[in-house]
């Protein structure tokens, strides 16, 4: 059993910060995929904090260990509970379901015991090492069991629960057959954080509805309990982002990047997990579109599309790379003139200094999720914009668009309104698009992720 030592912050997420890399990379740990983790290392990192996690591979858990500044508590997984828990239950019900049932949830109840298993492991490990009355901060969707399942452990902790993901409207939550379970399980933290107010607004009509629960304002009453409710929009490392696009290194990566890829061109980014959410497909569809209209922009833009790779065991997942990659295959043999390629697509994750330069050469950024709980990227674009150059396309649908008024905002259904974007992107007057992103970066540098965790813990410890 790990120490019970008084951590002075404590995180329980499916994942750890880190997984063990692959190939090369075996042996080593590296950081693990997604805006959760890009989100908590700094602050986890600033507090001296600890990490209650998966570690990415089946099987038994190592013992626990400190890494880059933070002290990791493996939860171990099976490989029968990752394809139930983590595949089943996690990536085919509940995430297609709170992203406005883009693709169709499948309901097994071979997969919600899985989860209850699952959510009770990470419930156990965090009540054995938690100090006397520490506060607890569980994070996201695979884990919305572990509030109530921890109160009952150790009703002493101060418990906190923030949804990265959007909370689903009523007519989707009530399709769940485990609703009231969920909403109990979530129901035993003091403070759910979310993150936009419509996803609030969504929580408390359902807890009203299917847990009983009393609303008064942003509070609710259950079982004789005070749970706070508010939104609390995740964000970046402002002047971490800033600052390291304009270190020397980085400037110089930018310039040999654009030379390479650009070839004169203007460079449109798109930068994802390979996932349905995230509206790949229809911007390369938009893009394909604008190329139909406009052949000769094949001498004015490349697309570098970079794609990184995610729970390829759901098929939906398997089915979109294919997808995306023949849609890829098909613009470049339609577009392609000798020496110019249309689309630049790679499937792999890229290291730090590399993507912020790959942010740096781009003129144009596009992040068009059909579905987004908040969009880390978005933010990360323009963050490292220091000079208030480049233009920004955002889908109205991530949870980034109520800060960043001042992109191009687009509905990513329409790939007719999409492509008339791209082509107004390409030539905003420069005074027009330096306005819009210093808009953009006065918004974020006054709200970074710090004072995002810091508006959280101050909710928790009142
Ligand atoms: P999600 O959490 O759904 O994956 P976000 O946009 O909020 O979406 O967060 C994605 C995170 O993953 C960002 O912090 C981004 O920097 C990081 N990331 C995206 N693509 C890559 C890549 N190819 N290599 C390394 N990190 C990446
Ligand atoms: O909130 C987005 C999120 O689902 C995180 O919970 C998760 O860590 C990340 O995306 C990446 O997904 P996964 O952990 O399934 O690879």
């Amino acid at each position: 059993m790990p120490a019970r030592k008084k951590w002075p912050l404590f995180i329980v997420a499916n994942r750890l910060p880190v997984v063990r890399g692959k190939g090369k990379g075996e042996g080593t740990w590296k950081r693990s995929p997604g805006g959760l983790v890009s989100a908590l290392t700094p602050i986890v990192q600033r507090a001296g904090g600890a990490w209650a996690g998966w570690t990415g591979t089946t099987g038994p858990a190592p013992d626990p260990f400190d890494y880059d500044g933070i002290a990791h508590l493996p939860v171990p997984i099976s490989r029968t509970q990752l394809a139930s828990f983590y595949d089943g239950f996690c990536n085919g019900t509940i995430w297609p379901l709170y992203h406005g049932a883009i693709r169709e949830p499948e309901y097994h109840r071979r997969w919600w015991q899985p989860y209850v298993t699952v959510n009770r492991r990470f419930a156990e490990v965090t009540a054995e090492s938690a100090a006397q009355d520490a506060t607890v901060w569980v994070h996201d969707y695979q884990l919305q069991l572990v509030p109530a399942l921890l109160r009952e452990m150790r009703p002493d902790l101060r418990i906190g629960f923030f949804l990265h993901i959007p909370f689903p409207p009523e007519e989707l939550f009530g399709r769940l057959p485990w609703r009231r379970q969920i909403l109990e399980g979530l129901l035993g933290a003091d403070v759910i954080g979310f993150q936009t107010q419509g996803d609030v607004g969504n929580f408390l009509r359902v807890a009203r509805r299917y847990a009983d629960a009393r609303v008064d304002g942003g509070q609710l009453q259950i079982h004789g309990h005070t749970v706070n409710v508010d939104s609390f929009p995740v964000s970046t490392d402002f002047d971490h982002y800033s600052q390291m696009a304009s270190d020397p290194k980085v400037v110089k990566r930018a310039v040999q990047l654009h030379h390479q890829v650009g070839q004169g061109r203007k460079i449109i980014l798109g930068v994802d997990r390979l996932d349905y959410t995230k509206g790949i497909d229809v911007r390369l569809r938009a893009f394909h579109e604008l190329l139909s209209r406009r052949p000769e922009a094949v001498r004015e833009c490349v697309l570098v599309q970079l794609a990184v790779p995610s729970r390829w065991r759901v098929s939906e997942y398997r089915e979109l790379r294919s997808q995306v990659e023949e849609l890829v295959g098909q613009i470049n043999g339609e577009f392609s003139e000798v020496g110019l390629t249309p689309v630049q697509y790679m499937h792999r994750e890229l290291p730090f200094n590399e993507l912020i330069a790959l942010y740096r050469s781009a003129e144009v950024m596009m992040v068009t999720p059909l579905a987004d709980g908040m969009n880390l990227v978005a933010k990360e674009y323009v963050a490292t914009r220091f000079d208030n150059s480049g233009v920004l396309i955002l889908s109205e649908f991530a949870g980034a668009a109520e800060e960043l008024k001042s992109a191009l905002q687009v509905n990513p259904h329409d790939v007719d309104g999409l492509a008339e974007t791209i082509d107004m992107a390409l030539s905003l007057p420069e005074k027009e698009a330096t306005r819009r992103m210093s808009r953009m970066r006065d918004v974020l540098s006054e709200h970074t992720v710090y004072d995002w965790a810091d508006s959280f813990i101050e909710a928790l410890d009142v």
